[in-house]
């Protein structure tokens, strides 16, 4: 059994409130008690931030297996458990309005070595929110869907109708949320959604994995001056999208009164950028060489990867809210003040980049 605490740290990375917090129908959400499962990683922290500012009652449940406590907002109810431990769920999820869940075991290479592992975090994981969702009486629960789900189909843009193309179990269980998502509003009534989010990146970001992200993992090569490799020609392109649409969209879905039941959205920006565009861009920034080596490409990596936002746009109103410049720029300036995070774990990514986590996403 695992007792909650409350965090009463703040986190760096925090920026003054932005013009897109400051939508009208965010305001529901003050006062709400509101799980975000996976709350001390990379997106489900700026969720917890975003709904700390918006005045809700925050709730985390997160066994720090990826995350670090240090990540979540001032006030924060966490409860350190995983997911799958059934007794912790029931008491973080008691008296909740709305789930954000984001816990999942989120490394591909991870998944293909322990793909029971996976199917345990990521489809009997999900499947125990949404019964306890239900039993509690949650009005709706967000899934933390992925563009893996597209894999190697080469129609692009990715339209959330193309059939979906798993090339990993970590991919397979992302498609096998958002069916559980689907059936768990059929069968109970409870208002479901999955975001499918593209190559996500942005403060926080962990580097330390040797499958760190691939923005994040330049970052801290950059930063200590060493030179990065790229796996492959540098010429795959992919949907970078900077944490704060991310959060936009997911708020946008929490507090839509569209009934939804399990729809699957793609989260992106639409606008696809090359690896080597990626690094020049941030070696300007940094007023450093940033001319890569090469590696060869890694079995299993998609070519080109970009969102269609068009169901965004038409069922949640999103609109991207941070450009990949801007976001940039953000991450850079983060990794600068907080080098203690940026060097966290060790020397794992050493001066080898994976291209980029899980394919797509
Ligand atoms: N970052 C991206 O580009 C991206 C793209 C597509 C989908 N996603 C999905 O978004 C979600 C968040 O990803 P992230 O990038 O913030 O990763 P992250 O690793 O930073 O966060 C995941 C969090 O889940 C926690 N966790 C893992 N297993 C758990 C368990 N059994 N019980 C409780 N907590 C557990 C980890 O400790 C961590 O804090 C994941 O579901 C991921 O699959 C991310």
């Amino acid at each position: 059994m695992t007792a909650a605490h409350t965090a009463n740290r703040s986190s760096p990375g925090d920026s003054p409130t932005p013009a897109w917090l400051k939508t009208p129908a965010f305001s529901d959400l003050a006062g709400k008690r509101i799980l975000i499962t996976g709350g001390a990683g990379f997106i489900g922290s700026h969720l917890g931030h975003a709904l700390q500012s918006l005045g809700a009652k925050v709730i985390v449940l997160d066994d720090l297996s990826g995350g670090f406590e240090k990540n979540l907002a001032p006030g924060t109810e966490f409860h350190k458990a995983s997911i799958l431990d059934d007794a912790a769920l029931r008491r973080a999820i008691a008296g909740c309005t709305c789930a954000f869940h984001e816990a999942a075991l989120v490394s591909v290479p991870q998944s293909v070595a322990e793909p029971e592992k996976c199917a345990q975090i990521n489809m009997v994981g999900t499947q125990r929110i949404l019964t306890a969702a239900s039993e509690a009486g949650v009005k709706r629960v967000l899934f933390a869907a992925s563009a893996a789900a597209y894999g190697n189909n080469p129609s692009l843009p990715s339209r959330e109708d193309h059939v979906p193309d798993c090339w990993s179990p970590y991919a397979a269980s992302k498609v096998a949320g958002e069916f559980l998502l689907q059936s768990q509003a059929r069968c109970t009534g409870l208002s479901t959604v999955s975001l499918r989010y593209f190559n996500i990146f942005g403060p926080r970001q962990d580097p330390s994995s040797a499958y760190a992200a691939v923005i994040s993992a330049f970052t801290k090569v950059l930063i200590s001056g060493r030179k990065p490799t790229i796996m492959g020609d540098g010429e795959q392109t992919r949907d970078f999208t900077f944490i704060d649409n991310v959060v936009y969209a997911n708020l946008l879905a929490a507090t839509s009164h569209r009934p939804f039941t399990g729809e699957v959205i793609n989260i992106g920006t639409g606008v696809r950028t090359r690896l080597l565009d990626v690094l020049r861009h941030m070696g300007e920034a940094l007023g450093v060489d940033s001319t890569p080596g090469f590696a060869p490409p890694r079995a299993g990596d998609v070519r080109h990867s970009v969102a269609d936002i068009s169901r965004a746009r038409e069922l949640l109103g999103y609109e991207p809210v941070v450009g990949f410049g801007e976001g940039i720029r953000r991450t850079l300036e983060w990794a600068r003040t907080d080098p203690a995070h940026m060097g966290s774990g060790g020397s794992a990514v050493g001066s080898s980049i994976t291209a980029v986590r899980g394919s797509a996403a």
